[in-house]
């Protein structure tokens, strides 16, 4: 053990320094004056923050969720903030038509686009798969087709614009974790999308950039509500700060972002120890069968 550990040190300190060396904020909050934005779940957690700092960086903004009443909230607050216009549309995204409807309307409003914001997921469990399928078509369409379906629609005009795509994913998609095994699956699929058009994108010479943003736990309601009591040795870090990280990812046009930092280090060193790394994981979730 000791061995691994020294190992694990000499290698962190390696990255870090790594990290360190290219770490250079090129973030110019000007770039997203004006801008035309459409965040997708952004009536609470880290889309209504997404909202609130393009509001403050000045970005014409379209909002979409389920709950017409906490959009109106977040577009008046948006507007509060200095967006010079927002709109919101109530749209359920597990919904076959309604990913290709938010996005005519965002289209329509803001005559054109420039970053397309996927953030939304529909609601799922915190447990052990039950064996229960449909659940997991259902998650398909709201966290991965209407993804796919709103890019589809989407990039004739973003390439208009040499406009950008970020995709909001997880961590749980480059390590997989238990009690999430419909959203871990829906998460993967996003990456390989995104990775795959990535490419292709690159290889036609196409202007347009693809944010793939791998968070870690963030303080959202939804998130804290289903760790508690189950996972007591991992910190929340804030909405807040991962939604601008989100942004910030966005207008620099990096293809990867994580949030914390230190989950690019946890990845890239994934799959050295991996019997160590799963028992890690696996006693960190409280579990009596
Ligand atoms: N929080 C974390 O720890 C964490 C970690 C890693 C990655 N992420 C990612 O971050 C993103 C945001 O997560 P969050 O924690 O902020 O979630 P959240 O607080 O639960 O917010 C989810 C948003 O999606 C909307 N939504 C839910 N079901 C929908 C549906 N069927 N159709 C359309 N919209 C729907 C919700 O509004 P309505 O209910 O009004 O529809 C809400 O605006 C997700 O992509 C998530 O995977 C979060
Ligand atoms: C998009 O980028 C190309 C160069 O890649 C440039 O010629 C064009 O003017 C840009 N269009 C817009 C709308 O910015
Ligand atoms: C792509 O578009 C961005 C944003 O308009 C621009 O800054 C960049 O120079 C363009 N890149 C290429 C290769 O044309």
């Amino acid at each position: 053990m000791g061995r691994v550990l020294k190992v694990l040190l000499f290698w962190s300190v390696l990255s870090a320094a790594y990290i360190a060396y290219q770490w250079k904020d090129t973030f110019d909050p000007a770039v997203l004056s004006g801008r035309r934005v459409l965040v997708t779940g952004a009536s609470k957690g880290i889309g209504e923050q997404i909202a609130y700092h393009y509001a403050r960086f000045g970005s014409q903004i379209v909002i979409t969720a389920r709950t017409e009443s906490a959009l109106k909230k977040v577009a008046e607050k948006c507007l509060q903030l200095g967006s010079p216009k927002v709109w919101y549309i109530p749209a359920d995204m597990s919904d076959l038509e309604d990913p290709n409807r938010v996005l005519r309307f965002a289209l329509d409003k803001l005559g054109g686009l420039d970053y397309l914001v996927l953030n939304h997921i529909g609601s799922t469990f915190f447990q052990m798969w039950n064996g229960d399928v449909e659940h997991i078509r259902v998650l398909m369409q709201a966290n991965f087709l209407s993804y796919a379906q709103m890019v589809s629609s989407g990039l004739p005009f973003l390439k208009q614009s040499n406009g950008s795509i970020i995709a909001v994913s997880s961590i749980a998609a480059k390590i997989p974790s238990p009690f999430t095994i419909p959203y871990t699956a829906t998460k993967s699929a996003v990456n390989g999308f995104f990775g795959s058009l990535q490419h292709e994108l690159s290889m036609q010479k196409v202007n347009v950039s693809i944010t793939l943003c791998s968070l870690g736990l963030i303080d959202t309601e939804t998130a804290l509500s289903k760790v508690k009591g189950v996972i007591d040795t991992m910190s929340a870090y804030p909405a807040s700060g991962a939604a601008l990280e989100v942004i910030k990812g966005g207008a620099t046009r990096q293809n990867e972002i994580f949030y914390p930092w230190y989950w690019q280090l946890v990845c890239a060193i994934r799959d050295w120890f991996p019997g160590y790394r799963d028992s890690v994981i696996q006693s960190s979730y409280k579990y009596n069968p």
